[in-house]
């Protein structure tokens, strides 16, 4: 077994070691907007939802790896960072395989006052509990007001609560009401050397096993 103690590796390693082992990772491509109104959109795969009751969902938010604040010489936070501070919303659009190229495109380092969105043929549609809007080609999205932010080394966790979905009609099932999961088509971010998975056609079952089901497997009755 090949072993690395991460006190001798550099961030950037411990990074990749890190991320090809907690994978597939769920890709969130969040909408967020600044103190003039302008919009901003980029990918991030150290996300989750972290309960139900109430539903909230991290973000995991490197500061911008060389650049630091002229004036006070503070490590500066990514842009969504930033917005998200200043706003206390955001929305966090699903990316499915149609979106993934969009998705890379607004993963790129940007020069200020560039329209990201515009970049990556991207439009929006307004939100109905926040002000930030979604993305209208997403095929789900899920509207999050702040509920804080930790700030721990070089990084922020935001965490952020979720106060309301919009999802396609055709990948409801009503019944539950469940996600069409297998309809979904999203795709989930590997190793970080450009690899993700897809989820069309990978799925197979494996139901819930009832403690007396698990009795009688083995021979013992319930
Ligand atoms: C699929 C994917 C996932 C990413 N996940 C993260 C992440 O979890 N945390 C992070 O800090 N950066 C992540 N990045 C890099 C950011 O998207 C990138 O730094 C982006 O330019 C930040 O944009 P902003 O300054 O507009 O917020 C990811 C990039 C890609 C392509």
């Amino acid at each position: 077994m090949a072993e690395f103690d991460f006190s001798a590796l550099t961030p950037h390693e411990r990074y990749n070691l890190v991320i090809g082992l907690v994978a597939p990772r769920p890709i969130a491509l969040v909408t967020s907007m600044d103190a003039e109104g302008r919009v901003n959109a980029a990918p991030f795969s150290a996300f989750n939802y972290a309960c139900v009751d109430p539903v909230l969902v991290t973000l995991g938010i490197a500061n911008r790896p060389d650049a630091r604040d002229p004036q006070s010489g503070l490590p500066t936070p990514k842009d969504t960072a930033r917005n998200i501070r200043v706003r206390g919303e955001f929305v966090i659009n699903v990316v499915d395989e149609a979106l993934a190229e969009a998705m890379n495109v607004c993963a790129i380092d940007f020069p200020p006052g560039i329209d990201e969105l515009a970049e990556a043929g991207l439009t929006t549609a307004p939100s109905s509990r926040v002000n930030v809007p979604r993305i209208a080609q997403a095929p789900a999205s899920l509207e999050c007001r702040e509920v804080t932010t930790i700030e721990v080394g070089r990084s922020r966790i935001i965490v952020g609560e979720v106060l309301g979905v919009q999802i396609r009609d055709e990948l409801i099932d009503p019944m539950g009401p469940y996600v069409r999961a297998e309809e979904l088509h999203s795709i989930g971010r590997m190793n970080g050397a450009g690899n993700y998975v897809r989820t069309r056609d990978a799925f197979f079952k494996i139901p819930r096993i009832p403690y007396a089901d698990w009795q009688r497997r083995k021979g013992v009755e319930p």
